[in-house]
């Protein structure tokens, strides 16, 4: 297989002026976007439409700016224009309007935060260090992660669920799991199954309180740990471990895995889903080489990296926790 099939068409490489003119100011469309959620624009645009005065008045924002701002949403696909009138569309009325119960307001928060952090690279770059205003066992940071992880695999974990035949499977430790969608989602596509969510405290609170919602949610069951330091207790046929193997270093990730080996019945399979480089200079798919750029800003030791074989076939499209 070539490298272009792993690129998969997401980026073209940059070699002309005008490639790299276009690849710099992508950042318009995106800071648009930001700035609408900065503003909380959506949940102000509600369920009514309005006139740009009138909206402006609301918002407490100038005419102009807003005339422009929304013009930019409406051509993005974000609010609809009808003459000289905006209203939502339906991503903007549900997912994006803190007065719906559809609401992700704690991950849009923290892919807004990115922003000013990502504003911020050349400091890791030169320090090797992360930005460092994130301490992962406070409760309320924990908290608000949890829920955005939720929010984000939402749609992705019955996905994957329905991808994997776990018939043969009594129990599953989603290790790592934070707000326990994965695992959730898992039980609900697979009756015959128990499943236990393992993580820091504050995030199995997040995730009692999603399972609460659930029918299927009687058969998850919570396990406080550091899977760094605690030995897993227990054995399972099935361990998934999603999303944590980037956020570590090499050597940290043998140890949870020796762990996790450690913890399988006889025949069990540990499950690991992560944002992958798939070609041979461990380049592409783009969105996991700069996934890679978020370990920078916000861990100590985590990357992204190569599988020691190459994958026969491009993985299916992958969402990670930017
Ligand atoms: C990026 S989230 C992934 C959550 C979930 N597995 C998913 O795929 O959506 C990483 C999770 O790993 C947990 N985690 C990371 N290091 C941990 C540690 N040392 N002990 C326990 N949990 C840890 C975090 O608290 C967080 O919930």
């Amino acid at each position: 297989m070539c490298e272009d099939d792993w690129r998969g068409g997401v980026s073209q490489r940059i070699s002309t002026f005008d490639d790299l003119r276009d690849a710099i100011t992508a950042y318009r469309l995106p800071r648009v976007l930001n700035a609408a959620l900065e503003l909380n624009l959506c949940t102000a645009v509600g369920t009514k439409t309005w006139t740009i005065p009138v909206l402006a008045h609301e918002m407490k924002v100038s005419e102009r700016g807003l005339a422009i701002l929304c013009r930019n949403l409406a051509m993005a696909g974000l609010l609809k224009k009808k003459g000289e009138t905006y209203r939502n569309s339906r991503l903007g009325a549900t997912a994006l309007n803190a007065a719906h119960p559809a609401y992700r307001g704690d991950y849009l928060r923290l892919m807004t935060s990115h922003w000013a952090d990502w504003g911020r690279l050349l400091e890791s770059v030169q320090s090797g260090l992360p930005l460092g205003h994130d301490e992962p066992d406070a409760p309320d940071y924990r908290r608000r992660f949890t829920w955005a992880m939720h929010h984000r695999t939402l749609e992705t974990a019955p996905q994957i669920a329905a991808q994997l035949d776990l018939r043969g499977a009594r129990t599953l430790l989603d290790l790592g799991g934070g707000p326990g969608t994965y695992a959730m989602a898992f039980l609900a596509k697979n009756p015959q199954l128990r499943a236990t969510v393992c993580d820091r405290p504050a995030a199995l609170d997040v995730a009692k309180e999603i399972a609460a919602t659930h029918k299927a949610g009687a058969r998850l069951s919570y396990l406080p740990l550091d899977l760094l330091t605690d030995t897993i207790p227990g054995t399972y046929d099935v361990i998934w471990y999603s999303n944590v193997l980037h956020i570590y270093s090499p050597h940290d990730n043998r140890a949870v895995f020796q762990q996790a080996l450690a913890a399988l019945n006889p025949g069990g399979r540990l499950l690991i889903q992560d944002a992958f480089l798939h070609d041979r200079e461990g380049l592409f798919p783009e969105e996991a080489s700069l996934f890679a750029v978020s370990m920078l800003l916000f861990t100590e030791r985590g990357n992204t990296y190569s599988p020691t074989r190459p994958s026969p076939r491009p993985p299916n499209r992958y969402c990670p926790s930017r």
